[in-house]
């Protein structure tokens, strides 16, 4: 027992000793000087996060009255209060009836908008476009900073291989490069330039970490990676938004490596706030730290404060675990007062970073509320954002785009007239209602000879098939057949996973019978995941991958139908070709028996092939691209020198249209294996028919480094190969060394 013990205190005497370091080095006398005023239970108070109102993702807890809580300085923040005037009112108690005067924090999940919903994060992952992405974000905290909220709990920035897992949806895929440059155009839009102004909000980088690797696709599963997969493939987007300067980070609620993040000391004190410098503050996620006693983790919840607060979370949100325990847990010594105060320090120089302190109502306007929420502005972006995110990934004989002055449409699908699923999970304040429908979309886009026919043909799940023969008899009647199939917007999303991830229901039988009619169909998709797609994909002349496209879905993606806007997006993520082959993505290893077809004793499979259906990166457009030869500055390369690649792209066919150009690289031989291919770098380029541009990216020693043998991260001089191309699969190679040091 003994040398645990010193073990232990060594640990806390190093906790202690940094902690103190972090309060007392607060330049800020303001809040100094507030901190000396404040007793030990409106410190706790500070680190105490309450939901106002039932918007309940998990447990609710003791009902509390947070108005009296408020105004005894037990509560530091709220979340779910929402409306420029209730946030007015809660705020007045806060700064005029409690005994410090301590601003609130309002935090709300704004994922993809606040009542202007853009498409689900994955879905805006999918146009590769960051200025895009941040304007939506952008929008987002326009329109919920006008009404009170002053925190956004996004953006997710979780990498995700498993298409079961429902908060895939959520996030921007499965690959390190892309996540963390999305994740900085989401910090960026959210926060802006000066997060002390009235539009914009605080961001939260979640869930910290590695939530997306649950085993068997399951929400809020064991995780159990290796330390250089946390390192290389998860936390790279964490980093990312760390540094261009997300104010807080949400704790996951998974274990890692049997620690649950909520309590892994080693994830929050020692890589975010030391090795990164992190200065904001750690919220748990909901009730995530008395969640820890039923990992098996915490005795009890005092136990559970007492290891979260050792840990670095520095506000609980929903567990009351805090201000049940803290306050004994100080006065007995389990917890040092200076982890209380550098906590409290950090919660309170984010409010100053936010303006609380200069005007704690510069949120709650009701004007700017009744203004911005919902106005055209803001729909004809979410707009531009929504066709933008369209993936076409099948148009054969160029059944796309349509033409407007067709004789008749026969639109048929449990989507097609649907005004409540385009909106995805976590939409906010949107409403069903402003949703424009994509059989609207279509009305509003075909000329006035167009006939429309619908019908709905099943329902979305579920067996039932009498909207069945009805919807075959429609289809006969028209010239083309729009099937607007997929899944509903709570089959993605938190907790919402799926062990089967093929089209619900009876929806493939009825694609196989408007097949069957003999008449051109497109199938339009709206999902929050890949799908398993291969019969549709064998028989369907053109597919478009829609996502859920949020308010403006019907627009959107007319425009797309139509040949307004030619399609541009590329998938953020592998789309299997069968569930069996899951997780997989694009920049996994190369394994000593790579798969061969036809030989025996490989890495493959008996029944299914290994190649995914439709590869990361990939997605095609009404025009084509050529791509000339790469083309490299040198051969060799030394060390400090930069690799220029580059390749000239032309537009080859008869539309304008964006290509997303992709670089990967592939180290050949090093101390530690490395993946077939990693994307480093990418550029979405606009060109005319017959236009060419020429594309260079640089490569440094530091795009090529790796976590070695020991976790040090090197650059190791030898072979690389490097490709560019449209997608992961289809590209062009070229080689260099890098030399010594
Ligand atoms: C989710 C978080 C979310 C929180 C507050 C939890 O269930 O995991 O992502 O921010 O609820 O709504």
């Amino acid at each position: 027992m003994k040398p645990i013990r010193i073990f232990l205190s060594a640990i806390m005497m190093v906790s202690i000793l940094s902690v103190s370091v972090f309060a007392a080095q607060t330049q800020d006398r303001q809040i100094r000087l507030l901190l000396q005023r404040m007793t030990l239970e409106e410190k706790i108070g500070q680190l105490t996060q309450y939901s106002y109102g039932m918007d309940l993702t998990g447990p609710a807890g003791e009902p509390i009255k947070p108005e009296e809580e408020i105004r005894k300085g037990r509560i530091g923040s709220l979340l779910n209060a929402t409306g420029a005037e209730k946030t007015r009112e809660l705020q007045t108690i806060a700064v005029e009836e409690s005994r410090l005067g301590i601003p609130l924090l309002f935090g709300l999940d704004v994922i993809h908008g606040y009542r202007t919903i853009f498409p689900i994060p994955l879905g805006e992952a999918a146009s590769w476009d960051l200025s895009a992405i941040e304007q939506s974000a952008r929008i987002a905290a326009i329109e919920a900073s006008a009404a009170g909220v002053n925190w956004t709990f996004a953006p997710m920035v979780d990498i995700a291989r498993d298409p079961r897992w429902g908060r895939i949806m959520e996030g921007a895929g499965e690959d390190p490069y892309l996540g963390a440059e999305v994740a900085r155009a989401r910090v960026r839009g959210f926060q802006g330039n000066d997060l002390g102004r009235s539009d914009t909000i605080l961001a939260c980088a979640k869930h910290f970490a590695a939530y997306g690797a649950a085993q068997a696709g399951r929400d809020y599963s064991t995780v159990d990676i290796s330390r250089r997969t946390l390192h290389e493939i998860y936390l790279p987007p964490f980093k990312a938004a760390a540094e261009a300067g997300a104010g807080t980070f949400m704790n996951a609620f998974n274990e890692l490596n049997g620690i649950p993040c909520t309590g892994n000391r080693y994830l929050v004190r020692e890589v975010l706030k030391k090795r990164w410098g992190f200065d904001g503050f750690v919220v748990s996620d909901w009730d995530s730290i008395k969640e820890m006693i039923v990992h098996g983790f915490a005795e009890d919840g005092r136990h559970a404060a007492e290891l979260a607060m050792h840990a670095g979370c520095d506000m609980d949100m929903m567990s009351a675990a805090y201000i049940a325990h803290m306050a004994d847990l100080v006065r007995q010594g389990k917890v040092p007062p200076a982890q209380i105060d550098e906590a409290v320090t950090r919660i309170l120089s984010v409010k100053k970073r936010v303006g609380l302190f200069k005007d704690p109502y510069q949120y709650c306007s009701p004007e700017r509320e009744r203004e911005l929420l919902l106005n055209d502005k803001h729909q004809a972006i979410a707009r531009d954002v929504a066709r933008k995110s369209i993936v076409l990934l099948k148009n054969e004989n160029g059944t796309l785009p349509l033409d407007r002055d067709l004789k008749r449409i026969a639109l048929i699908g449990p989507l097609a007239d649907n005004q409540t699923d385009p909106l995805g999970s976590w939409s906010a304040k949107g409403e069903d209602k402003d949703i424009i429908t994509l059989r609207r979309g279509i009305m509003d886009a075909v000329s006035s000879n167009t006939e429309v026919l619908f019908a709905r043909g099943c329902d979305i799940d579920g067996e039932g098939t009498q909207d069945m023969a009805e919807a075959v008899r429609v289809a006969c009647k028209a010239d083309v057949i729009i099937a607007a199939l997929g899944e509903s917007k709570n089959m993605s999303g938190e907790a919402h996973c799926r062990g089967d991830i093929g089209l619900p229901g009876r929806q493939l039988e009825l694609l196989q019978k408007l097949q069957a009619t003999g008449k051109p169909v497109v199938l339009v998709l709206m999902n929050g995941r890949p799908l398993t797609l291969v019969w549709p994909s064998q028989n369907i002349p053109a597919i478009l991958e829609t996502w859920l496209l949020g308010t403006q879905t019907g627009p959107a993606i007319a425009d797309v139908l139509f040949g307004k806007v030619n399609p541009s997006g590329k998938l953020p993520v592998t789309f299997p070709y069968a569930l069996g082959q899951v997780p997989i993505f694009y920049n996994h290893k190369m394994t000593g028996r790579p798969g061969v077809k036809g030989q025996a004793y490989r890495s493959t499979y008996a029944d299914i092939p290994v190649e995914p259906l439709y590869p990361f990166g990939f997605g095609l457009s009404y025009t084509q691209f050529s791509y000339s030869p790469i083309r490299l500055n040198r051969a060799k390369v030394a060390y400090d020198e930069i690799a220029n690649v580059s390749t000239t792209v032309t537009n080859t066919g008869s539309r304008q249209g964006a290509e997303v150009v992709q670089l990967y690289i592939r180290d050949l031989k090093a101390s530690v294996t490395r993946p077939v291919k990693e994307l480093k770098g990418f550029s979405k380029i606009d060109l005319k028919p017959g236009e060419s541009r020429k594309v260079t990216f640089a490569l440094t020693a530091e795009d090529l480094a790796f976590y070695n043998q020991t976790m040090t991260k090197v650059t190791e001089p030898g072979k690389f190969e490097v490709f560019v191309g449209g997608n992961s699969r289809d590209v062009l190679k070229a080689e260099f060394t890098l030399l010594s040091k």
